[in-house]
């Protein structure tokens, strides 16, 4: 008998275009694990009302996002590629999930806290419950593997502790979800301005979008914060330039990589030969992706199509889970009936 797949579930919210942290921090991930898992992707639609975003602009996005997916390798034949919405059982479990989850330490969480500070006239019960939404998306197909960027790490920390809770009041029924990369560490990329990650809604100059046209990718590598060099050999880096380096790894030959540190370590580098290349190299690698998006948003028909298909196989693994959680909760009063009441 074949050995049964380990479960993988992930999400982007549709708040904007993708970036190069999206691509490296998870969309990379699932391009690969859809070769090796069961996966289930989604487009947080739920999660981006948080925000209350134009209800207009929500269409779009979901489009873009798929079509993002898609073009970065994203397989919908392999992985399940859904909106949140459409999938309703996955309110049911955040219900459920909610009477699990306690005020001081929805309030303690640093996402909450940020859109608090950035949003003070918005700091909704959505906002607050922003992580439990989160876990009934995961555990509702009994994901175990989560393939997300750093900043999601303490989302999937309180993901365990709902499960672990859960389970304790309940019975087994879910796994502990992990945030996962291939590599060793969580990815973080950092943004262009020398601090920080690049982020869909904040600081756009600083951030690499896959639809950024070539210009516009060569501008915002050409502006990122340098200094005039090291002075003494073998320096340390300061954080604005190591983060060059870390966006250059991502991009470039390893040659090319080996070639600016030993100019740095011998202090011959020079950083504007080093953002001109850099600039080169993001553009070999996001213009075939931002030409591929292109194609695909032309055709809803397929979109549509992909989004259905994808529903029709993350409503049947919800159902499956549903009926566990239910029973385990004691919410069924009699004996099976057709309807399951
Ligand atoms: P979102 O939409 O903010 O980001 C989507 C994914 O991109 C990763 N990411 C980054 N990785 C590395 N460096 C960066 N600069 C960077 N910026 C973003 C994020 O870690 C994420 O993996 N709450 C989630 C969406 C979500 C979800 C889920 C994720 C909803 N339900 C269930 C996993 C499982 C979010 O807002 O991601």
């Amino acid at each position: 008998m074949s050995k049964k797949k380990e479960i993988v579930m992930s999400g982007i919210r549709p708040t904007g275009f993708l970036h190069l942290g999206n691509y490296f921090g998870a969309v990379k991930n699932y391009v690969r694990m859809q070769e090796e898992y069961e996966c289930f992707f989604m487009v947080a639609d739920l999660h981006s009302l948080t925000t209350h975003p134009d209800t207009k602009e929500l269409k779009q996005n979901v489009h873009r996002v798929l079509a993002e997916n898609i073009a970065c390798g994203l397989d919908p034949d392999k992985a399940a590629l859904y909106c949140q919405s459409h999938i309703y059982e996955t309110s049911e479990l955040y219900l459920y999930l909610n009477m699990l989850a306690y005020k001081g330490e929805l309030e303690k969480t640093t996402t909450f806290k940020e859109k608090v500070r950035l949003q003070p006239d918005n700091s909704n019960a959505g906002l607050l419950t922003y992580p439990v939404l989160q876990t009934a998306d995961i555990i509702l197909h009994r994901a175990s593997l989560v393939p997300v960027g750093k900043d999601q790490e303490q989302h999937l920390e309180m993901a365990r502790n709902f499960v672990k809770r859960f389970n304790h009041r309940y019975g087994e029924v879910f796994p502990e979800p992990h945030a996962f990369n291939y590599g060793s560490e969580l990815v973080k990329v950092p943004s262009l301005d020398g601090s920080g990650k690049m982020s869909k809604s904040e600081n756009q100059y600083a951030t690499l979008y896959l639809a950024d046209d070539d210009d516009a990718i060569r501008k915002k590598v050409m502006r990122a914060k340098t200094d005039s060099g090291p002075t003494a050999p073998n320096s340390a880096k300061p954080e604005y330039i190591e983060n060059i380096f870390l966006l250059m790894k991502l991009v470039s030959e390893e040659a090319t990589v080996k070639k600016f540190s030993e100019d740095y370590n011998n202090c011959t580098i020079r950083y504007g030969d080093m953002k001109k290349q850099l600039g080169e190299d993001m553009v070999k690698f996001i213009s075939p992706i931002r030409n591929k998006v292109n194609s695909i948003l032309g055709n809803e028909t397929y979109l549509r199509q992909v989004m259905e298909q994808g529903a029709e196989k993350a409503r049947k693994s919800a159902k499956a889970t549903m009926e566990l959680v239910r029973e385990a909760m004691g919410l069924k009063y009699f004996t099976a009936t057709p309807t399951g009441a």
